[in-house]
Order: C-alpha cells, then structure tokens, then sequence
C-alpha cells in the first residue's frame, strides 16, 4: 500500500492507494507574514518520498543521471582541494564566491559568447536562490512579474512568495510568443518588474526560442525597458549542431542564471550563479549576505578541482549524448503506446517532454492511478499560476535506464487510455 500526502484534488481515491490530505493544525496562522501565507508548496517535492520508491518509474523530477559521476572522482577532487589548501574549504569563504570556481564559470560563459570579469559573477546556493535573491531585491506584494505559460514551478513558487502577481504570456513550438508579450504589455496597467524566461530547453515545455525571437526579444525589451531574467539551466544540453545565442550576449542588461546542477556537475553539491549588471549584482550579493552569508565553500573547492579533472566542454558532450538517446526512446515509445489523441513537442535538447492530453482528462486527479501502476509524472498545472494546465503533464526522461522508459510509458499509457475510456462510456451512458 502507498501512502501520499497530497491536496484534496486528488479524489476520487482508487482503492488501493490511500490518500491522507494536508491538514495541519497551525496555532500560530494568525502570526505568519502575508508572505508566509503566500507559501505554494512544489507538488514535485511533495512528491519526492513516493517518486523515489525503488518500484517506482519516475519521469517527474529533473533529477539529473548521475551514474556518469564516479565516486572516486569525486574523492580524489576532495582530496586535491584539501591537500592544495586545508583551510579555505573549511571556512566562511568570501560572499561573492571563490576564485577558481568563479574561473571555470567565466570560460564557460566565453563558450556562450558572454565576456565578464570575475567580479560580475555572483556564486549562487543553485540557481534556485538566484530566483530567490532577484525576487527579493525585486517584488513587492502586487507587483507583476512577466512569465511564460507554463513556467517553471520553482521560479513560480519564488515569486509568488513575495507576493507577486504574475501575468503570462503563451510560448509554441518557437518559444515564447514575441506578439502576445507585446500584446500583453500594451494591456498591463503597471509595467511589470521583469519578464523571467527559459529560452533553451524549456523546463516544462521541452521547446526552445527561435534564433529571430531571441533578436526581437531583446529589441522590443530595449524599446519597452523591459528587465529580462534569462534562466539558462539547460545550456549545453542541445541534441543539435544549431547555436542559440544567450540573450544575455545580445544585451549587457540582461540577468542571467546558471547552474552546475545539470551537466557541469550534480544538484547535490548546490551551486549556480548570477551574471547582473554591476547595480543589481550588488543589491543581489548584499541580500545573499543576510540569507546564508557565504555559499558552502567545501562544495565551490571540490567543484572546482571535479572540473579540473572532467573539463565541463568533454562532460557537456557526454551527458548530452546519453540525454538525447533517452529522448529518443521516450519520444518513440509514446509513439507506440499513448492514444493518438495525446500531442507533445520534439525537444531539441534539456530533459522534458511535455504532453497534452484530451481537455477532460485532470491530470492531478489520474496521478493516485499512475502511482497505483508504478509510474510518476508531474501534472501540468503545477506550472501555472493560475487554475489552466489540467490537462498537461510533464514527463522526464533525465533519470530512469533506457528500458524503465520503456515500461514506465507503457503502464502510464494504460492509465490514459482506461481514463479516456472511462469518460467516453459515460459520457455514452447518459
Ligand atoms: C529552469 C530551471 N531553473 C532553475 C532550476 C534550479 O536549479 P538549481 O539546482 O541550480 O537550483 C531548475 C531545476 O530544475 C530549472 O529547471
């Protein structure tokens, strides 16, 4: 039997998964912040005791493939760190980040066409606190925030705990829609603060903004002063020989956020970074101060001497090359076993497909099923602000051997059908 501690949207409840809602006396509710009211949970962490259940297939989290990593690289990068200089890795570093690490990121950032100095690199706890910072240094409560439709979950959740108010603006198969942006700025009472987007490998939607929507992007930003946050988690992740300019090395003003989380290393050792404007970069660097004080500085030195050791430009080519088979397998075996009804975008690179379904099929609510079949997912509107999405999921293929792609599609394409066909015989019968 499966235990999931999930939100009331779940009934109706199959019958061999139980389902305990969130119901948690809070004496103190009448202390909290407004901001602390404003708290959304991300389903995927609530998610992650079942989904990581050995008999579980998973395509919910972006949990990169580690197997690639060797311990005794990272052992042996342990080791040099200490044996190079015992103390540094060992204290409160410098808030800004160390040296060496800071080196690795601006040799990647040449690679993306971005030439900076190591004084405008930030050393972020992830990308994700970079998301946390920028709201900080940001939003006020009802403050508009320009995302794309769907958004990725964290960044959504980032912003909403400071009270934003997000507006959003649909993507297609090019990325995100330049006319509707300009149509919804010219609708907004109040300009908004920024718009963030994910222009490469879109985390849900798998897609990647065209190279002629990058250039008028950044002219249209230019011509509305329209702050862009670029979320570039995905970089070096493409299937593809074709090249996607950084937004940031078309415009100086943009923020943009990395991360060494998905192929330059691994989420457990939680560094990214932020490139900024030399203003904002000193707002961002003082917030940080008050939120951790420094990022973990064993963490930045074993990193650094991993990359010594697995130059990022070699390990980018290898990840990319198992991601992609994993794509391919995951593409070609919705093909075979999910109903024709059911449509999804080619990704060119990154770790998600994202998959529509028929408007009456709720995703949250056929979840306890695909649990009850040994198989996960994130429901689509988990990346909406709002109530659309039901009918989504978004499925990763980062994680899971090629074959468990395999059974994992083939039991959640029998959950679909038999939830397909359960409403057209009712809808038959009535
Ligand atoms: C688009 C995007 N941005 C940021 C993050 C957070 O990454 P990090 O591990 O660096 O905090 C993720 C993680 O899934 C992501 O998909």
């Amino acid at each position: 039997m499966i235990f999931v501690s999930v939100p009331f949207t779940l009934y109706p409840v199959p019958s061999k998964i139980v389902v305990m809602p969130e119901f948690i006396f809070d004496k103190w509710s009448d202390i909290y912040a407004r901001r602390a009211v404003a708290l959304r949970s991300s389903q995927i962490r609530d998610l992650f005791s079942v989904t990581s259940r050995p008999e579980i297939i998973s395509f919910a989290g972006g949990q990169p493939y580690t197997k690639p990593v060797e311990a005794t690289d990272i052992v042996s990068s342990t080791k040099e760190a200490l044996d190079n200089d015992k103390e540094t890795p060992l204290r409160y570093g410098g808030g800004e980040g160390q040296h060496g690490l800071r080196l690795h990121i601006i040799d990647f950032l040449k690679a993306e066409n971005i030439k900076v100095h190591e004084d405008d690199v930030l050393v972020t706890v992830g990308a994700q606190q970079a998301l946390d910072l920028v709201s900080k240094i940001f939003i006020d409560a009802g403050d508009i925030v320009l995302t794309e439709s769907p958004s990725y979950v964290g960044a959504l959740n980032a912003f909403l705990s400071f009270g934003a108010q997000i507006e959003t603006v649909d993507l297609d198969n090019n990325g995100l829609k330049i006319t509707a942006l300009k149509e919804k700025l010219k609708k907004l009472k109040k300009k908004p603060k920024f718009l963030y987007t994910v222009p490469n490998y879109h985390n849900p939607a798998g897609v990647t903004l065209s190279n002629k929507r990058r250039h008028e992007l950044i002219k249209l930003a230019k011509a509305e002063k329209l702050l862009i946050v670029e979320d570039n988690a995905y970089s070096m992740l493409g299937f593809e020989n074709n090249v996607y300019p950084a937004l940031k090395s078309l415009d100086e003003n943009v923020i943009y956020l990395g991360t060494f989380s998905k192929i330059f290393f691994v989420p457990g050792a939680r560094l990214g970074w932020v490139i900024a404007p030399k203003a904002i970069l000193e707002k961002l660097s003082i917030a940080k101060q008050a939120a951790d004080l420094c990022t973990g500085a064993l963490s930045q030195s074993i990193t650094e001497e991993y990359l010594h050791l697995r130059p990022w430009p070699k390990r980018a080519k290898q990840m990319s090359k198992i991601y992609e088979k994993k794509r391919d397998v995951m593409l070609k075996t919705l093909e075979k076993y999910f109903p024709k009804d059911a449509r999804w975008a080619r990704p060119k690179g990154g770790f998600y497909v994202w998959v529509k379904l028929p408007y009456f099929v709720d995703t949250t609510q056929m979840l306890a099923e695909a649990i009850n079949e040994k198989v996960a997912y994130v429901p689509g509107n988990n990346f909406y602000p709002n109530e659309e999405g039901k009918n989504y999921m978004r499925l990763s293929y980062c994680l899971p051997e090629l074959k468990e792609i395999d059974e994992g599609i083939k039991r959640l394409a029998k959950v679909v059908k038999s939830r397909i066909e359960l409403y057209r015989s009712f809808k038959k019968y009535r």
